[in-house]
């Protein structure tokens, strides 16, 4: 079952106007939210960064945020979605093709759930590689926008390397992954992610490892790295909601370390998965 035009239906039934600006102008927002054990992950984050980029496009929230909340469970539950993620869209809304827009549309909203394995997933367990690569998105990459061809041709190069995915380059620094944040530990054992502007999505489960991190007393430093840092980094780690902290193993070919997941990152993936699914049962 998927949610669309204020209901839930069969996929199969689900529609949606040829004429929707998401479609003709990727003139729209999209969220993704995990789900363990049938509850979902840092979703209090994930819904004010729905609003926050929305506000930013000046679309409305479709949904009171409590509706959207129920959405999510609703689905959930129809689906018997034990793992896996959450998915939400909300776009301008449906109007004759015209770059301008009125300022009245109303916005179109869906979601869908996905069962997926994140815990036991290959990548998580063992580590994935890294294709290095150019970053050629807008300036705006704080917005969760559905523009996302920069990232798809990011992701297919990474796959014929064989890798699982790709690290964009700005100006010679790492901005972040196609889809995760990207982080490196030095030798020294402090952990480098860029820090949030325009040039990276502000990652909730960066948010909430960070934090972690930070109960765990590691040094954090919020600046942007090299490739050449980033190949002699001790670890590597990229984080995401449906990634939850996978490890690196190998950038652009090279080892990272010994070419095994790192200890600060084991360290972290364990103690934000106990930290997130304990919250997640307090307050459910
Ligand atoms: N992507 N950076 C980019 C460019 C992303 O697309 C994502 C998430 C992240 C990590 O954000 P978060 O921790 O809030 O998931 C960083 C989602 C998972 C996706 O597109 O499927």
């Amino acid at each position: 079952m998927v949610y669309v035009g204020d209901r839930f239906v069969a996929e199969d039934e689900a529609t949606l106007s040829i004429f929707d600006r998401g479609l003709l102008f990727g003139d729209s927002i999209y969220e993704v939210t995990a789900v363990i054990g049938g509850r979902m992950i840092d979703n209090d984050l994930h819904l004010a960064r729905l609003a926050q980029s929305l506000g930013e496009l000046g679309i409305r929230m479709p949904l009171p945020r409590e509706a959207i909340v129920g959405v999510q469970m609703e689905l959930i539950a129809r689906n018997r979605l034990d793992e896996g993620v959450v998915y939400l869209q909300v776009t301008r809304g449906v109007a004759d093709r015209n770059f301008a827009y009125a300022d009245d549309l109303e916005p179109t909203f869906f979601a869908f759930s996905q069962a997926k394995n994140l815990l036991n997933a290959a990548s998580v367990r063992d580590g994935v590689r890294i294709a290095v690569v150019d970053d050629q998105r807008w300036a705006r990459r704080d917005i969760k926008t559905t523009m996302l061809l920069a990232q798809v041709q990011a992701k297919r190069i990474a796959a014929e390397r064989g890798c699982q995915e790709a690290w964009m380059v700005e100006d010679g620094l790492v901005t972040e992954g196609a889809s995760s944040t990207a982080y490196i530990v030095t030798a020294d054992g402090r952990i480098v992610t860029r820090p949030n502007s325009r040039a990276i999505l502000p990652g909730c489960t960066r948010r909430a490892v960070l934090a972690v991190a930070k109960r765990l007393d590691l040094v954090i430093e919020e600046s942007p790295f090299t490739v050449e840092e980033a190949v002699n980094a001790q670890e590597a780690f990229l984080t995401s909601a449906s990634s939850l902290v996978t490890p690196v193993i190998e950038i652009s070919g090279r080892a990272i370390g010994d070419g095994k997941p790192g200890s600060v990152t084991r360290l972290l993936q364990r103690t934000y998965l106990d930290l997130a699914l304990s919250n997640q049962a307090a307050a459910q």
